[in-house]
């Protein structure tokens, strides 16, 4: 099989969430272009399934699997440091791992804020961070944020709030790293049907959901594309982009009450 990155020095994908519905969709194309694959989640019994289904489909490629809660900094210094003793190099970082907590701030416990600050930025980062010290001869780096990240969401506040701060993040470091061969793009998806919970909310949103909810398989696909034209940052879908227009002439008061109503209704915690 052709390497995607044989000319590359040898390098290879290291996908976070890669057990969850977006990160497996990453896994397989990677795959099918003939990446070798470092796969990272929290659960070591869920990474051996995936390792076992992924020999079945790919036999020619090869995948190492580390459990760690990234959200824990001893444990993701312990992976990374694993990682870095294999002396294994990154071509390609894809931060998918994320937790879409959903409530009010007064329903959290500072243990759950924090836990959703860290998974969804600080976690980021630091992989950011580390694949660029530990980067091939070519680095492309794919930050999987959010279209809710474009506006302050009332009610899904924690999560927006990341998401936007991943987004601004990712793109001051793409200019941190021009002409040091480290390509950096943040995607902003709107919904995917990756979790029942996730495809129940889509259903619910009816037309909307149908027109605006793209496959995790076209959103990989569609990262992939975005970071190969070096793009700052990508959101994906023609009715997601063509929302983000329209509603930049709602005024910000009403727009805030829209989402809060609309957001106050649902209340969902970190799976
Ligand atoms: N689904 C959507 O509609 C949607 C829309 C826009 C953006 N996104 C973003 O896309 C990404 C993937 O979403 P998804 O729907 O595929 O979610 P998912 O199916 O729930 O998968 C989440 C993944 O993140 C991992 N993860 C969660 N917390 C972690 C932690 N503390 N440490 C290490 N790994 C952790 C999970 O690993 P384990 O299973 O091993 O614990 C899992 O592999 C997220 O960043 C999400 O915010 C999703």
């Amino acid at each position: 099989m052709k390497r995607q990155n044989e000319n590359m020095q040898y390098g290879y994908a290291l996908i976070t969430g890669a057990t969850g519905g977006l990160g497996k969709a990453f896994v397989r194309v990677l795959a099918q272009r003939g990446y070798d694959l470092l796969l990272t989640g929290r659960s070591e019994e869920k990474l051996q399934t995936l390792q076992t289904e992924l020999k079945k489909e790919f036999p020619n490629v090869k995948t190492y699997a580390y459990a760690a809660d990234l959200s824990n900094e001893t444990q993701r210094s312990a992976m990374q440091q694993k990682i870095q003793d294999e002396n294994k190099n990154v071509a390609l970082l894809v931060n998918v791992a994320g937790a879409d907590v959903q409530k009010g701030l007064t329903a959290y416990t500072q243990e759950k804020i924090a836990f959703q600050c860290r998974i969804n930025f600080e976690a980021a980062v630091s992989m950011c961070r580390f694949a660029i010290e530990n980067k091939a001869e070519k680095l492309q780096i794919i930050n999987i944020s959010s279209v809710s990240g474009i506006y302050p969401m009332p009610y899904f506040a924690i999560y927006s709030a990341t998401k936007g701060a991943l987004t601004s993040f990712s793109v001051s470091l793409r200019e941190e790293m021009k002409g040091k061969n480290v390509a950096v793009t943040a995607i902003l998806p709107g919904a995917m049907p990756t979790r029942e919970d996730v495809k129940e909310q889509i259903k619910g949103q009816g037309l909307w959901g149908k027109l605006a909810a793209k496959s995790p398989q076209d959103v990989a696909i569609a990262s992939l594309k975005a970071v190969e034209k070096n793009k700052r940052k990508e959101i994906v879908g023609f009715w997601n982009k063509e929302m983000r227009v329209f509603t930049c002439w709602i005024p910000t008061s009403w727009r805030l009450h829209f989402i809060a109503k609309r957001w106050s209704k649902i209340s969902k915690d970190a799976f």
